[in-house]
């Protein structure tokens, strides 16, 4: 597979989650191109099986493969818990994951070494980030709360209300009384709530994975010397596999940018190219 440097970066994501970490790739890597997908008929991914979210990575990255891309960022841990692993064995192009670099950044910035992780339930069944965090500090004490309400409020626009305020409350309250000083944001829809979650949890060092995950993006293609110049702002476009005027009408509240068209893309009617 030949790789070209002009080529564009592919992101994807069960939904709006995944725009937490184009955000940051956005404003740190402003000369590269991106394709961003979100797989809204499939939402959530958190309730998936590991089969079922390999199989479905998998013909996401075949069909971001077809648009040409010189790497894939798998935005979203549930899609990073199940599949990463075997995605980076079936294809030949370069797979990047979230959730290794913030259990890393998470052991660097805990000083009681008490680290909390909020996540979806696939992601807290998988021991991934357990693992990770003791791969880095295996003295670390690692307090795990699946939160399978949290992703789906907020992918679904839900206000910002007194009920989304007390889901947040309660699933921060086990690790408050674990007297964490640091605290993983394990799903990319997290950030998209961070007022509620520092109000929840104050005094907290909260990690996320967007500035992470832009960081990881950057050295991986300036030492493959796949980085694009800053000659000419980048471009970015957005594709979905459920309704897009809903991806435009809640992306676009988030990004806080246009999101332009939206394809609607089915990829169960993509083949490997
Ligand atoms: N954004 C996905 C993640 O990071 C989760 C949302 C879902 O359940 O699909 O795990």
């Amino acid at each position: 597979m030949e790789l070209h440097t002009n080529s564009p970066i592919g992101v994807f994501d069960s939904g709006v989650g995944g725009l937490t970490v184009l955000d940051e790739c956005l404003a740190s890597l402003p000369g590269e191109d991106f394709i961003y997908f979100g797989d809204t008929a499939f939402f959530p991914y958190g309730e998936r099986s590991v089969q079922q979210l390999r199989a479905r990575s998998l013909r996401i990255v075949d069909w971001l493969l077809g648009q040409q891309v010189k790497l894939v960022v798998v935005a979203c841990n549930s899609a990073t818990a199940a599949a990463l692993e075997y995605l980076q064995t079936q294809r030949e192009v370069s797979i990047i994951g979230v959730m290794a670099p913030e259990a890393h950044a998470a052991v660097q910035a805990s000083r009681n070494r008490r680290i909390g992780l909020l996540a979806t339930e696939a992601t807290v069944a998988s021991g991934s980030y357990e693992r990770m965090v003791h791969a880095h500090d295996a003295g670390a004490q690692v307090t795990s709360v699946a939160c399978p309400k949290l992703a789906p409020a907020i992918q679904n626009g839900d206000a910002f209300d007194a009920d989304l305020l007390e889901l947040v409350r309660d699933y921060a309250a086990p690790l408050r009384k674990a007297e964490v000083d640091t605290a993983i944001l394990g799903c990319t829809h997290y950030p998209m709530i961070d007022r509620l979650l520092r109000r929840t949890l104050p005094g907290v060092t909260l990690i996320s994975s967007g500035e992470e995950i832009a960081r990881e993006v950057h050295e991986t293609l300036e030492r493959k010397t796949l980085l694009r110049g800053l000659g000419k702002e980048g471009e970015y476009r957005f594709a979905c596999s459920g309704d897009p005027a809903a991806f435009v009408e809640l992306g676009s509240r988030f990004l806080q940018m246009p999101l332009g068209k939206v394809d609607q893309v089915d990829v169960d009617a993509v083949t490997a190219s």
